[in-house]
């Protein structure tokens, strides 16, 4: 049984607990991490019983920096070296900017970027060290534009993408890569939690998130740097490089409207 340890963040539902599946089907052994504790349970013993893996899992808030520095001082202590990081927690809310909730905003940005900043802070030296590791950071095709009645969530994920294009460069030379899984709409709880399951972007084709997560660990084991699942929403990357950016925000603002 190999001992390169894949942690995944938000594993207790959605694309996480999808790429938890894909890691396994691989064999390796697993740390799963988010708040629920029913769900991981449930999930941990799904997965030991189909595949014969060891999964840990740790219940955290990782909007908390004591729960971030907690999980690696755990895993530290139990000399388990982590080789596959997936960033992948995170969440979004519906609304136009002057109407949100300041505190779930200020939440979202400690979770989408506080949190994978840090965690990657934590664990990318042990890796360069050892030369050898693959980190996978959760961005979103929202990282390639402005995103009116989502201006906070779209932001965070031109961070995350950035944030990640620009690490995959200072690797250049190890044997360590950084991903940046840039999906579209995809059927997951993501939609609920953000209230925006009946937005015209969720019911024109949202992507199933086996597939989503399927694409996304073949390209991320491969070393591809940005990886966006679906030839529809690989467009949709492509086009704004050539569209004005106001005219972008008025077309994301078209297509995140309510029906
Ligand atoms: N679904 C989409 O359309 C879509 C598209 C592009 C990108 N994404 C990105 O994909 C990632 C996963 O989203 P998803 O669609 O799978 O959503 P999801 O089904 O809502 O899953 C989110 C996961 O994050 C965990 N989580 C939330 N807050 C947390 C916290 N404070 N600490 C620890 N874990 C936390 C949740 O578990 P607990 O509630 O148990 O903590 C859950 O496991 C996110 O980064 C999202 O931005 C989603």
């Amino acid at each position: 049984m190999s001992q390169h340890y894949a942690l995944i963040t938000g594993a207790s539902g959605g694309i996480g607990k999808e790429l938890a599946y894909q890691f396994s089907k691989d064999g390796y052994p697993l740390i799963l991490v988010a708040r629920s504790t029913d769900k991981l349970k449930a999930i941990k013993e799904n997965l030991k019983s189909a595949y014969d893996i060891e999964v840990i899992t740790l219940v955290k808030d990782l909007s908390k920096e004591e729960d971030i520095q907690s999980l690696y001082d755990e895993l530290k202590s139990k000399e388990i070296y982590i080789d596959y990081l997936v960033n992948n927690a995170g969440f979004g809310l519906y609304g136009k900017f002057v109407d949100t909730a300041l505190n779930e905003e200020l939440n979202m940005i400690d979770l989408n970027i506080r949190a994978l900043t840090h965690l990657t802070k934590l664990f990318l030296p042990d890796m360069v060290k050892r030369n050898h590791g693959k980190i996978l950071n959760i961005a979103s095709v929202a990282a390639f534009m402005p995103g009116p009645l989502m201006t906070v969530y779209y932001a965070t994920k031109a961070y995350v993408l950035s944030f990640t294009e620009a690490l995959e460069n200072e690797l250049k030379g190890t044997n360590v890569t950084v991903s940046a899984l840039c999906p579209g709409p995809t059927k997951t709880g993501f939609s609920d939690r953000a209230q925006l399951s009946n937005s015209k972007l969720f019911q024109s084709g949202a992507m199933g998130v086996e597939t989503v997560a399927k694409v996304g660990y073949k390209k991320f084991m491969k070393g591809q740097t940005v990886i966006v699942p679906g030839v529809q929403f690989r467009l949709a990357t492509f086009v704004p490089r050539f569209v004005p950016r106001k005219w972008l925000a008025s077309i994301v603002r078209r297509t995140q409207e309510i029906k």
